[in-house]
């Protein structure tokens, strides 16, 4: 495998901590603050972005997209404010500072406050991007292939020119787009000045192997890639985002763009601790790649986003959902008391998560004999046989009309005559 960034080391040495030298190496770009809070009705206070950010920080992403400064005052001050403190303040064991990115249009004023923005982190990133699709080139921007080529090279440059080394440049609707323009585009923005090239799958039309196939064909056929970084950013339309990402790292990407909770426009994007998770569980699958996010503050992470967007998440949401390691059924849960690896792939530790008991055993009208004699030892009862077949008979009876059995119902069952001494 040839480094992927070997070739950007000696021009920005500030910028290449030793673990992003390692071809496996996989950079995470939150984009929580930017997409995610574009999401209806998510959104923040800067105070709530910059509590957030100190916490994506401690979770080790390596990109914060902190926001579209020329949307509002209001946001570039937030990004500002992000850029001043986190994004120079060292964190984790290794000492890492995250890179910190403003989003612009490819215009001038964007571009500017973008700048204005993130020039007070140690490591500065815009973020500039620009349709390519027919559709969007079109309907949208009303200009022609030529027009968006010489717009999207100029601006990068213009990027460049303010002293900020660290751009990246999107394609937008790139799944949509015709290949060789996407090759031509790319081509001339790194020539340019552009270091990462994102692929967005913007209205998340893709199928995994397809987008896949987009990022082999572009970094087999864009001239000058090898010094830049390919990025995916996959919105969640039809549900694959997380597989549509792992799609792209398989073929190459070494940026995955995400979100905490999978949270963004319409139906969201990528989720990060889905796209981190799967590569901490499959890592060998995926060819040896791996993150530097700390997994252990996922559970943190997802609260406070939750708290803070207001977007909360269903109970069986991967990873982070309420039920993601919680166990009814009478046979999972005789599997979990005898072994936890017969029904979990993850341990909830590894996500920083406590759970209420043990094995994660959450009683209900499925539950068996197994679990709930279990649960009685836990709260500290010991029954007879014969006593116990009493007690189950109406422990069936009472989770028949319960969507859940708690400590307190048991406690209500056990007070009966019957089992008092
Ligand atoms: O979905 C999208 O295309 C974007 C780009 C700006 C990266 O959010």
């Amino acid at each position: 495998a040839r480094p992927v960034r070997a070739s950007l080391a000696p021009r920005r040495p500030e910028y290449v901590p030793s673990r992003i030298d390692d071809p496996n190496y996989v950079r995470i770009f939150d984009t929580t603050l930017r997409d995610g809070e574009q999401s209806p009705g998510a959104t923040m206070t800067s105070a709530e972005k910059l509590v957030i950010a100190r916490q994506l920080a401690r979770l080790g992403v390596d990109i914060i997209e902190a926001g579209f400064p020329a949307s509002s005052p209001d946001d570039l001050d937030a990004v500002r404010s992000i850029a001043i403190e986190v994004g120079n303040t060292p964190v984790g064991e290794d000492g890492h500072v995250p890179v910190i990115c403003g989003l612009s249009r490819c215009n001038k004023r964007d571009i500017d406050a973008a700048w204005e923005a993130v020039r007070h982190a140690r490591r500065p990133r815009i973020h500039t991007f620009i349709a390519t699709s027919e559709i969007h080139m079109q309907h949208k921007l009303r200009k022609t292939p030529e027009q968006v080529v010489a717009i999207a090279r100029e601006m990068v440059a213009y990027a460049r020119s303010l002293g900020c080394t660290d751009v990246e440049f999107s394609p937008e609707d790139a799944g949509r787009s015709n290949r060789e323009f996407l090759y031509h585009i790319l081509e001339e923005v790194i020539k340019a000045g552009a270091t990462t090239l994102n692929i967005p799958d913007t209205v998340g039309y893709t199928l995994p192997y397809e987008f896949g196939k987009l990022i082999a064909d572009i970094k087999a056929n864009t001239p000058g890639i090898e010094n830049a970084i390919i990025s995916t950013h996959c919105q969640n339309d039809l549900g694959l985002a997380t597989a549509n990402t792992l799609a792209g790292a398989h073929a190459g990407a070494r940026q995955l763009e995400v979100t905490v909770n999978g949270i963004g426009e319409r139906a969201g994007n990528a989720s990060l601790e889905e796209v981190v998770m799967a590569i901490k569980c499959r890592r060998e699958l995926l060819g040896g790649l791996y993150t530097g996010i700390n997994s252990q503050h996922i559970t943190m992470s997802s609260k406070m986003v939750q708290e803070h967007s207001g977007l909360h998440v269903q109970p069986h949401k991967a990873i982070v959902g309420a039920n993601a390691f919680a166990h009814e059924s009478g046979i999972h849960q005789d599997g979990m008391l005898k072994y936890k690896g017969t029904y979990e792939i993850i341990s909830p530790d590894d996500i920083g998560l406590t759970r209420a008991n043990e094995f994660g055993i959450v009683l209900g009208k499925l539950s068996g004999r197994h679990a709930v004699r279990s649960k009685l030892v836990e709260l500290g009862y010991e029954i007879t046989d014969k006593e116990f077949e009493d007690f189950f008979k109406r422990y069936k009876e009472v989770a028949e009309k319960k969507k859940r059995v708690t400590d307190e119902d048991i406690e209500a069952l056990l007070s009966d005559e019957i089992f008092q001494p």
